[in-house]
């Protein structure tokens, strides 16, 4: 049977401007291309668990424009089931300006547009396709009340909760208290502990204060440096697989996606990592969001490739 997951979230319409470098303010540059792309954290992690091989159900918003129409028709061909993406009325779908240059690194401005229309009521007529799901996957991209919500009720059905906190603002330990998997970068890290991760020790000094917070595990996912996964039981290190990056965009969300399939596939915390994290590596060699999240077959045949058991060291 395909693990059923439920992905709370945002989509957005990707506008992706490939530039040999970022601009300085005041700044006119050439860049090399433009690109339009189906995006938004939320839709991402409905794609990469989809694409991972789970039956995905999705909470969110499109506005009543093209980018709506668009972005619901890219859902709809992974087989996300969608009854639960309304339609905002004279509201513009979100949309994220991106720039990426040469060397993939990239910064975001986001327009929420639908996206903050999400409300806590549209949660609660969702409630059965959040109390049916193995897991409950959300981010910040949409209103913390209406995240919030969906968490509370995915607690009292006893549905697992993975909370990516991007972009990162403050949260409460209550919150965190409900939260079974967090899954930051170092700038979330920061926000909620306080403790920027500069080094291995500074982030797990971060993590340790995470779990201190309540949740039951944290992946703190660093890159080009690895990713670090502690829990009650200790902490572990996986390295970052070594690829060509063309843009790094969504794989932090690849890998959210994918660990919650592994997770709902019966893998371990560090097994089912170590799958996400060769599925964000993969995502990282090519330009934009959901155009470059792999399938479940890519991922086996590059970890196959790579000889990939067995990579996580001890901390
Ligand atoms: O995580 C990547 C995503 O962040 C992009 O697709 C963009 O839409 C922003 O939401």
């Amino acid at each position: 049977m395909k693990p059923h997951i439920t992905v709370v979230g945002s989509v957005n319409m990707d506008l992706v401007f490939r530039t040999p470098r970022m601009p300085a303010i005041g700044e006119t540059l050439h860049g090399h291309e433009f690109r339009q792309i189906p995006g938004g954290k939320g839709a991402n992690q409905a794609v990469a668990a989809a694409r991972q091989g789970a039956d995905v159900s999705f909470i969110g918003a499109v506005g009543d424009d093209g980018f709506g129409e668009y972005s619901r028709h890219c859902l709809n061909q992974e087989g996300i089931e969608l009854t639960h993406l309304s339609t905002a009325k004279d509201i513009a779908t979100g949309v994220a300006g991106i720039l990426v240059d040469d060397s993939g690194n990239n910064c975001i401005v986001l327009a929420a547009g639908a996206n903050a229309t999400l409300s806590p009521s549209q949660i609660e007529a969702a409630e059965a396709a959040i109390a049916s799901a193995q897991f409950l996957i959300c981010q910040l991209e949409t209103p913390l009340a209406t995240v919030t919500r969906a968490i509370r009720l995915a607690h009292v059905h006893s549905v697992k909760v993975l909370l990516n906190p991007a972009p990162a603002q403050a949260l409460s330990d209550e919150l965190l208290q409900l939260v079974d998997y967090l899954i930051v970068n170092e700038t979330e890290a920061a926000q909620l502990s306080g403790i920027t991760a500069t080094d291995r020790d500074s982030a797990q000094n971060a993590s340790e204060k995470l779990l201190h917070r309540g949740v039951g595990a944290v992946l703190l996912t660093m890159g080009e440096h690895g990713a670090l996964i502690t829990q009650a039981s200790g902490t572990h290190f996986i390295p970052a697989i070594d690829v060509e990056v063309v843009d790094t965009t969504a794989a932090g969300d690849t890998f959210v996606g994918a660990l919650a399939v592994g997770l709902a596939n019966g893998l371990s915390l560090l097994d089912a990592s170590l799958e996400a994290q060769y599925a964000a590596a993969l995502t990282v060699t090519k330009l934009g969001a959901q155009t470059s999240i792999p399938h479940r077959q890519e991922v086996l045949d590059f970890m196959a490739s790579r000889h990939a058991a067995s990579v996580a060291s001890a901390v």
